[in-house]
């Protein structure tokens, strides 16, 4: 099978490459290297095709679509506070060029694709978060492009599996995700600082457990279906930076701020369906997860 990842060269997008190649998929991405963070952390696995280009460029898909088989999409603008401030660059990343990959997809008969969603459609209501919640409240710019997406995905009848991450961490993780941005001010020896009072609560999913999530959604994709990727077992902020202390050894010194805009004080998975349906569920637990991120670094 030949797969185009789009964003291939960020975070989950190159592991999910290393492990399309490692089952003997041929591996293409097309990513812009946009400079959300730096832009020298992003690469992709030897043995991958990359195309640098944009998916919002009708030209540049079609290219990247030539002799594909299934499309893994990933290509977006990560991050929900960072929406609040850019939204605009968060409707053109990941509503249009969802929008441009998918007409590219029906005119070149390419049926199969895998949506790399987020939790964050849920909005701030109460979880455990099933499928067929509302998701239509959503908190900030990037989850109402998540949903738009989505809702983009299922009116082109194609047969796409959008997977609802659920904050994905790991080796290789963005810059300014939470774990990392812990991670360094205790290599540091400087202060944590600790939006809200801890207390917000988090389904974390280690990367190979969400990339094993995205692949069996993409071979069994049929029709238009969600499925929830995460841990189902939220965990609070307190618990991480004592994850954290305990694996370094080191004591934290926090500096709690004022909530941040866009943020919503849980996330919490029903696996149930993804179990049911995709024959998935997460085999690495919290800390194994931040004892292996650490041992990356
Ligand atoms: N990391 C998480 O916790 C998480 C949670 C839920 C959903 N997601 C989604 O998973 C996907 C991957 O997230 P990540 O954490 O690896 O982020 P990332 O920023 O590391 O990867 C995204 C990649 O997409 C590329 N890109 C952005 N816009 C593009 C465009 N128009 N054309 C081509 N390439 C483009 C970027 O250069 C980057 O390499 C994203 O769609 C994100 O919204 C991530």
């Amino acid at each position: 099978m030949h797969v185009l990842v789009t964003g291939g060269a960020g975070f989950i997008g190159r592991r999910l490459c290393s492990a399309l190649l490692a089952r003997g998929n041929r591996v293409r991405v097309i990513d812009n290297f946009d400079d959300a963070y730096d832009p020298e952390l992003k690469h992709v696995p030897e043995g991958v095709e990359l195309i640098r280009g944009d998916c919002c460029d009708p030209a540049a898909v079609r290219l990247a679509l030539d002799g594909v088989d299934a499309v893994a999409h990933l290509a977006a603008r990560a991050g929900v506070r960072e929406s609040i401030a850019d939204p605009e660059a968060y409707g053109r990343n990941n509503v249009g060029a969802t929008i441009t990959l998918l007409h590219a997809m029906r005119e070149a008969g390419i049926r199969r694709m895998v949506f790399a969603s987020s939790s964050s459609v849920y909005g701030a209501a109460g979880g455990p978060f099933r499928e067929c919640d509302p998701a239509d409240r959503p908190a900030s710019p990037y989850a109402a492009s998540k949903r738009a997406a989505e809702l983009f995905c299922v009116s082109s009848g194609l047969d796409v599996s959008a997977c609802r991450l659920f904050t994905v961490y790991g080796p290789g993780q963005r810059p300014g995700m939470a774990i990392a941005k812990f991670a360094r001010a205790i290599f540091a020896n400087k202060p944590v600082t600790v939006y809200g009072d801890g207390s917000s609560l988090r389904d974390y999913t280690y990367v190979d457990d969400a990339v094993r999530g995205l692949v069996a959604a993409m071979d069994r994709a049929r029709g238009y279906n969600v499925y929830n990727i995460g841990c189902g077992q939220p965990i609070p902020l307190t618990e991480v930076l004592a994850a954290l202390s305990d694996a370094t050894r080191k004591r934290l010194k926090v500096n709690y701020s004022a909530p941040q805009p866009g943020d919503v004080p849980l996330t919490h998975a029903d696996i149930t369906l993804a179990r049911e349906q995709l024959g998935w569920a997460p085999a690495v637990s919290f800390r194994e997860g931040i004892a292996r991120y650490l041992a990356s670094l």
